[in-house]
């Protein structure tokens, strides 16, 4: 595990978004895993930012996002599909049929996360995941006991996690109870991952990543096993102040 410690947001904002842009700069055909959330959004600025001003192309660049709310369709402004095209896609020369986010109004839901998989295994792995991590330790959706070795399931949403991601809908109510997520071994076949951690209210999982064994009672401690992940975290999430 490495790890970057930066003062601010802005800093892991630019730091992560440099990361991203070296590696579409080394291979135009890069495979990029993206998570949704509030955590990534100042480096999707940035990647949009660059995009504009130096022109990085993103024409044979593919993206697999990480999850999707069953039953929320692209144009439900808090479906992530919807978040994705407003946040990033709309912004840069990614090919629609390239930018892939698991459809949650598929009728079959299981057959979509077969699918899902076997897309990420086809594509030859994914070269960067980035991912955010929740306040109990989730990554993706796969909140605490997922087995790490799930690949793409349905998930049922904890209460939990449906509180805190209410803040994306008009009413808690609106929000989902069930989603698809990549599972964690879907996650740690990518060559790369980078997570972000930023905030007083993360400071506890930082802790915990840093201090805990790996256990299936915090999901995001299975990364510790892979032979290419970086943490850059912020001093609020450090200090938890
Ligand atoms: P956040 O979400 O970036 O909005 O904090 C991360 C997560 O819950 O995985």
């Amino acid at each position: 595990m490495k790890l970057i410690e930066v003062e601010t947001y802005e800093q892991l904002s630019e730091k992560t978004s440099e990361l991203i842009i070296n590696k579409i700069k080394n291979d135009p055909h890069t495979k990029l895993g993206l998570a949704t959330g509030s955590t990534p959004l100042g480096a999707y600025k940035r990647l949009i930012a660059d995009h504009t001003k130096n022109g990085t192309s993103y024409e044979h660049v593919i993206t697999v996002n990480l999850d999707e709310y069953v039953g929320l369709a692209e144009s439900h402004s808090s479906s992530y599909r919807y978040y994705m095209n407003e946040e990033l896609f709309n912004h840069i020369n990614i090919k629609r049929e390239n930018a892939h986010v698991p459809d949650g109004t598929a009728e079959d839901l299981d057959e979509e996360c077969k699918r899902y998989e076997a897309l990420i295994d086809n594509l030859g792995g994914i070269d960067l995941q980035l991912l955010g991590i929740g306040q109990n330790g989730h990554i993706g959706f796969n909140e605490p006991g997922t087995p790490f070795d799930s690949v793409t399931h349905v998930v049922e949403l904890t209460e939990n996690t449906r509180r805190v991601n209410g803040r994306f809908f008009k009413d808690i109510d609106e929000v989902p109870t069930r989603a698809i997520t990549m599972g964690i071994a879907s996650i740690l076949k990518s060559k790369e991952i980078v997570l972000l951690i930023s905030g007083k209210q993360k400071a506890e999982a930082l802790h915990r990543l840093l201090h805990e064994e790996i256990s299936e009672q915090f999901p995001a401690s299975a990364l510790k096993s892979h032979p290419n992940f970086t943490v850059i975290y912020d001093k609020a999430a450090l200090e938890g102040v």
